[in-house]
């Protein structure tokens, strides 16, 4: 089966050699030339662990190919996978410009029969005015088919994700167009993946209520931690316990400074303003998007509990992207703490293993300095801040940490220390939630 797969970010990329892996014929189709560059020399232009092996490895082997011609890709495809970004728009609504050109696109290079599958998380109705947009470019007489396939990969686990899905969504207009995806799909069928195959709009809402759903529970066991902060009760032990209840289940109740990241804000954003436009109020995920606008504050709020007023204090900062093994910044809860800390006139010492152009782009301020590990950025520090969880900062020796400080505020903004064995070195440590 040849696939041509349009947009080449997370989603597109993993997608891509995720089904050359699954031994199709891949054609990666990107208008950036320089990122369409780097991936013919096998280079991923971001972190995600083991992309680039992949990647290096079907390129070599000609099952993955990138180009910035679309319609060379789609006149040689059977299927077309639309995996481009829809970004928010200042009114929360996502931007759809990305989707409607490649739509153009495909239906001036239309020869013969063509599945155009949505991967894009986009609102309810786009797929089907994606298939109105290029029917009434071709005549109504268009060879296509729309489906929507959401992807649920997560950054950092996200070739995993692909490989063993909880679930494929597949929504459809017809019998047709779910016989090739289940075709395509067919070696994740053999592994017994749960399939749910529906309509298009059902398709659509799916991703966006899951999304959303998460991030509910977040801003909800975060709202508990913060209770839990005032009532000195162990947010990880009532975690613990919901967790135990199978309807609830025990994922994604790890309290922190908020979510950030490329979908959760966004799609919870885009789902407030798909209820305004059927005129239906969808209070909890408005209050949870409003709950994690203000939960990175228990940072600052910490930070003046060990060290008085921050103006002129030195903060260092663990972590920089949304969470560990991504170099996204996108929404990340690290750089609005640093965006925060910076306005109340501190000095910040940051670091991150993996991001750091990107960072110094936005935390564009004298008051700034980036530096090359975790000891050094902690030199001379009134106060260290854990912002992003990486492995790197859970194992480190905390006592040289201590000692390279001018203070002794330990601020574990991800619940990842032992309290007693930090408490042990002289530090005066501040979680989320915990006693
Ligand atoms: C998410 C969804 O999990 C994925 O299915 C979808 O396709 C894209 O959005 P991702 O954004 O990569 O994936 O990261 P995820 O691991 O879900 O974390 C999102 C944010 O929530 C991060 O900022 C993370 O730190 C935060 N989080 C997650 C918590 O604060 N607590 C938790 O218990 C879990």
């Amino acid at each position: 089966m040849k696939l041509a797969i349009v947009g080449t970010g997370y989603v597109g990329l993993v997608t891509g050699s995720g089904f050359a892996d699954l031994g199709m014929e891949v054609t990666c189709v990107d208008i950036d030339e320089g990122r369409v560059r780097q991936l013919q020399s096998g280079q991923v232009p971001f972190f995600e662990p083991g992309l680039q092996d992949l990647v290096k490895r079907y390129v070599a082997r000609g099952r993955l190919r990138f180009t910035r011609d679309l319609g060379s890709a789609v006149r040689n495809a059977q299927v077309v996978f639309i995996t481009v970004g829809t970004p928010s728009l200042p009114d929360g609504n996502p931007d759809l410009s990305q989707i409607e050109s490649v739509g153009k696109e495909i239906a001036e290079n239309l020869d013969s029969f063509k599945l155009i599958v949505m991967k894009s998380t986009a609102p309810v109705g786009t797929a089907r005015r994606l298939g109105a947009l290029i029917r009434s470019q071709r005549g109504p007489a268009a060879d296509i088919e729309v489906a929507v396939n959401p992807e649920f990969l997560r950054e950092g686990s996200a070739l995993e994700d692909f490989m063993r899905p909880n679930r494929v969504i597949i929504g459809t207009e017809t019998e047709r167009g779910a016989r090739i995806l289940k075709e395509i799909y067919r070696p994740l069928y053999l592994i017994e993946t749960p399939f749910v195959f529906t309509t298009l709009e059902t398709a659509e809402l799916i991703k966006y209520a899951a999304n959303s759903f998460l991030a509910v529970k977040i801003s909800y066991i975060n709202e508990i931690a913060n209770l839990c902060d005032a009532l000195n009760i162990d947010v990880h032990i009532v975690a613990k316990a919901l967790g135990m209840d199978r309807r609830i289940g025990p994922k994604f109740l790890h309290p922190g400074p908020g979510f950030g990241g490329s979908c959760f804000p966004k799609d919870c954003r885009a789902l407030v303003q798909m209820g305004r436009q059927a005129n239906v109020e969808l209070s909890l995920v408005d209050t949870a998007l409003r709950v994690n606008a203000r939960q990175h504050q228990v940072v600052l709020y910490k930070l003046r509990q060990g060290l008085g007023a921050l103006e002129g204090k030195t903060i260092a900062v663990w972590g920089l992207s949304f969470k560990p093994n991504t170099n996204d910044i996108r929404e990340s809860t690290a750089i609005v703490i640093c965006q925060a800390l910076l306005k109340e006139g501190c000095r910040l010492r940051a670091y991150d293993p993996e991001v750091c152009a990107e960072a110094q782009a936005v935390l564009n301020s004298e008051r700034v300095c980036f530096c090359r590990g975790p000891l050094e950025t902690a030199e001379a520090a009134d106060a260290v801040v854990l912002a992003t969880e990486w492995n790197e900062f859970r194992n480190l020796d905390l006592a040289e940490v201590k000692r390279a400080m001018r203070g002794d505020v330990l601020v574990d903004s991800r619940n990842v220390y032992d309290i007693e064995m930090v408490k042990s070195l002289g530090f005066r440590y501040f979680g989320v939630g915990r006693r």
